[in-house]
């Protein structure tokens, strides 16, 4: 198949490129000098030239504060942008993936949530995602929406500083003798190159519709940091953060762990559980990527 990735160099779509051509897929690996989303005629002129059957869009605006602080960008590349890529893949008869987020819901429930589930999302991060994702789903019928959570992998996260999660806080842990970590957050921390082999598999179906593809299991952001001093051998004095440690603009879920419910009915579930997934990433990451964190 030809499969175009926009976002290419980033964190997800790095992973991405990488998994469709280990399947002997011709990849065409779009980066935001080749396309600018938010800009119709850009993206028609790219995909019409590129022509690919599949369409992966990881590309999105989503550093949550500054979407916060700057909402009209937000909605121009997570929901315009969007829509631009859904109505040219729909006019070239191809595929669409479309990657959204955990932040399309409120974080009430009080167990992951499902695909049926109402979103509610509380910052304008997640509003722009939701537009986004009723965009996708309305303009090209050939979609998949799918909605990953606390992602992390080995190349750099362009929107985060080039520091995933797991990164910083090794950063911090050379840094600093202790550290504080919020403890109400609940999410499931996932590796990229999971969520790229799932959508390998996903992409080559015709089962259209909304999907959650998140590592097993959930954990708080602290629990998360416990694992990853833990695995690590790491030694800093790890606390969970009291209430108003830090303080953000922008409101975010207490719980907003997903279940993979529509890939397991498909029987297409990849992911292992999130503690798995971290330790095969701390060692492919000490293999692989001897320059690795970025300095
Ligand atoms: N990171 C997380 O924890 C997380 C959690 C849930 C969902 N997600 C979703 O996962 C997806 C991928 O995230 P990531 O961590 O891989 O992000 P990333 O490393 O920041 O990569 C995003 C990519 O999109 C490109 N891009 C940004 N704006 C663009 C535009 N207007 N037109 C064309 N390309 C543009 C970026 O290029 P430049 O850097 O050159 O602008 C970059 O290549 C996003 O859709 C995000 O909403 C992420």
């Amino acid at each position: 198949m030809k499969v175009a990735i926009l976002g290419a160099n980033g964190q997800l779509g790095a992973d991405v490129a990488i998994a469709f051509r280990a399947q002997g897929d011709e990849v065409i690996a779009l980066t935001h000098e080749d396309v600018e989303v938010s800009s119709l005629k850009s993206v028609k002129d790219c995909l019409e030239s590129a022509r690919p059957e599949i369409v992966i869009n990881t590309a999105a605006f989503h550093n949550v504060e500054r979407c916060e602080d700057e909402p009209q960008p937000a909605f121009t590349v997570n929901a315009i942008g969007a829509r631009n890529v859904a109505q040219v893949t729909d006019a070239l008869h191809c595929k669409l993936v479309h990657i959204g987020t955990d932040y399309v819901f409120d974080g009430m429930k009080p167990a992951p949530y499902v695909e049926e589930d109402q979103p509610r999302p509380l910052n304008a991060y997640g509003n722009s995602k939701l537009a986004g994702e009723y965009f996708v789903r309305c303009t090209n019928p050939r979609h998949f929406v799918v909605r990953v959570s606390g992602i992390y992998g080995t190349h750099a996260c362009r929107a985060k500083a080039g520091f995933n999660f797991v990164e910083m806080m090794l950063k911090f842990a050379r840094e600093r003798e202790e550290l504080r970590v919020v403890d109400d957050q609940r999410v499931t921390p996932t590796p990229t190159i999971e969520i790229a082999h799932q959508l390998t598999l996903l992409s080559k179906t015709d089962d259209y519709g909304i999907y959650h593809a998140t590592s097993e299991g959930s954990c708080t952001w602290y629990e998360f940091a416990c694992a990853i001093f833990d695995l690590t051998g790491a030694k800093v004095r790890l606390e969970k953060a009291r209430p108003g440690d830090f303080p953000t603009k922008a409101r975010r879920p207490q719980n907003s762990a997903l279940e993979n419910a529509a890939l397991k009915a498909r029987s297409l579930n990849v992911f292992t559980h999130w503690r798995t997934g971290l330790e095969n990433y701390l060692s492919r990451r000490n293999k692989q990527y001897s320059n690795f964190p970025p300095q």
